[in-house]
């Protein structure tokens, strides 16, 4: 076992850094606040080969292992998580769904624009009666011979109006329950398709979030990614490496808040002295450290399971329910070592908690990840 990161890892940990540091910062408050999409860093993370980092150079990627993606989603979420969702949306929901599953025309047509960044995409599985209860899909796609006619709602869509290519989960046939799922690739502007209003969020503010709307959609049959009913376990699996992505994003979120409370707590004074000498400041820092080495951890496992053609279900679960628990924990506790500094906006200790909320949600709450794990653990 080698705990050392690799020259290469140090690299990237350092150009996703001084991405970060350079691109991201400047501006972040304002984008929380107006709710601004960072479109302009996204492209440029897209010419860093942030979009695509585990997608073979064949299909324009990085072909970077799953290690790289952790280290990177930590830095680019420890300035900015609505950008950080961007990129694991894209990395390891949509790239990752089509260079595993997709045709050779596919990936030729939609995976290589996808890995440079040229364009973005998104992952359309929740619904207003299925979130968590994913198997309950309404939205139908019916099979007229050459074509899947799409009629629905989706809820919730990451991307939801930024995105070109957007693969969407629908239920072809009810009989078969999810077994009769498919996953058809959209792209934005096919007849019948419609983009719902942004909705107003309490954190990740600069990501776009909407519902889709679709009636008789024609989706043409060579859009289909897998067997016919193969788009639960696609869902499914892609999920698996999905939570991977989240998890290292709350990892991000919480390293970000520690690191500006460690030196909060060194510069301000109270009662004479630094309060970082006051021993209940100083315990905090204590806790927050081993939780978030411990995520860490976690997540690395979990990224080193992908790597190694190990099944990830289990730890992608544990570091996703871990993570998002941690960045909670030492988000809010980040606000309390700042005082009435961290409740303002230009700290940024305050945007970190509100960000921190939604990694205990999306990409399966934590009550979910604690059914992935107890039935994995149960049926060993
Ligand atoms: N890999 C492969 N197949 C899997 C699988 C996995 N990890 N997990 C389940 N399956 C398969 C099962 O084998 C089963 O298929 P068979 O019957 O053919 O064997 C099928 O899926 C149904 O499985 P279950 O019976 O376990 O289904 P369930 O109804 O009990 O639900 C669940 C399982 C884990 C709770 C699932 O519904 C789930 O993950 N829900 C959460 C949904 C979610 O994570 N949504 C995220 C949306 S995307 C997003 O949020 C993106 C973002 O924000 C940025
Ligand atoms: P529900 O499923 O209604 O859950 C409500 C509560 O009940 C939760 O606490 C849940 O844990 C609990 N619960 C439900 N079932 C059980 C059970 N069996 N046992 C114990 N507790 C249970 N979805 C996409 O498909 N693509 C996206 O890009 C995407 N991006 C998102 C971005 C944002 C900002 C948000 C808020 C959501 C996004 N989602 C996306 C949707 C997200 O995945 C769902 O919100 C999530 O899966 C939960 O579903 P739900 O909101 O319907 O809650």
């Amino acid at each position: 076992m080698d705990f050392k990161l690799t020259e290469e890892h140090l690299m990237i940990q350092q150009a996703a850094r001084d991405f970060a540091q350079n691109e991201l910062l400047p501006g972040v408050i304002e984008r929380d606040e107006k709710q601004i999409f960072p479109a302009e860093q996204i492209k440029k993370m897209g010419e860093l080969g942030f979009l695509g980092m585990m997608v073979d150079p064949k299909y324009g990627g990085s072909g970077l292992d799953t290690m790289s993606y952790v280290i990177a989603m930590e830095e680019i979420s420890k300035v900015d998580a609505s950008a950080s969702v961007v990129m694991s949306v894209n990395n390891s929901l949509v790239c990752w769904g089509l260079e595993t599953f997709g045709t050779e025309e596919q990936k030729q047509k939609y995976l290589t624009r996808l890995a440079s960044g040229e364009i973005i995409g998104a992952f359309c599985l929740s619904e207003p009666e299925a979130g968590s209860d994913a198997t309950s899909q309404k939205t139908t796609a019916i099979d007229k011979g050459d074509h899947y006619l799409l009629n629905g709602t989706k809820n919730w869509i990451t991307n939801g109006s930024t995105a070109d290519v957007y693969l969407v989960i629908a239920q072809t046939d009810i009989e078969k329950r999810h077994r009769g799922i498919n996953a058809l690739i959209v792209e934005k502007g096919m007849p019948g398709f419609e983009i719902g209003a942004k909705e107003q969020k309490l954190g990740i503010r600069g990501s776009d979030t909407h519902s889709l709307m679709f009636t008789d959609v024609k989706v043409p049959k060579e859009n289909r990614i897998g067997e016919d009913g193969f788009g639960f376990k696609f869902a499914m699996k892609t999920l698996a490496g999905g939570r991977i992505g989240i998890a290292s994003q709350a990892l991000g979120i919480a390293s970000g808040a520690y690191e500006l409370a460690l030196k909060y707590s060194q510069e301000r004074k109270a009662f004479g002295t630094e309060i970082c000498n006051h021993q209940a400041i100083a315990f905090k820092l204590a806790d927050m450290a081993v939780q978030i080495e411990a995520a860490r951890h976690l997540c690395m496992k979990a990224a080193w399971d992908k790597d190694n053609h190990n099944n990830y279900d289990l730890s992608g679960a544990m570091a996703k329910l871990y993570a998002s628990q941690v960045a909670m924990d030492t988000t809010i506790e980040a606000v309390q070592i700042h005082g009435g500094n961290g409740y303002v906006k230009e700290y940024h200790v305050e945007r970190f908690m509100r960000d921190a909320k939604i990694t205990q949600i999306y990409e399966g709450t934590s009550e979910i990840q604690k059914i992935v794990i107890s039935r994995s653990i149960l049926t060993k």
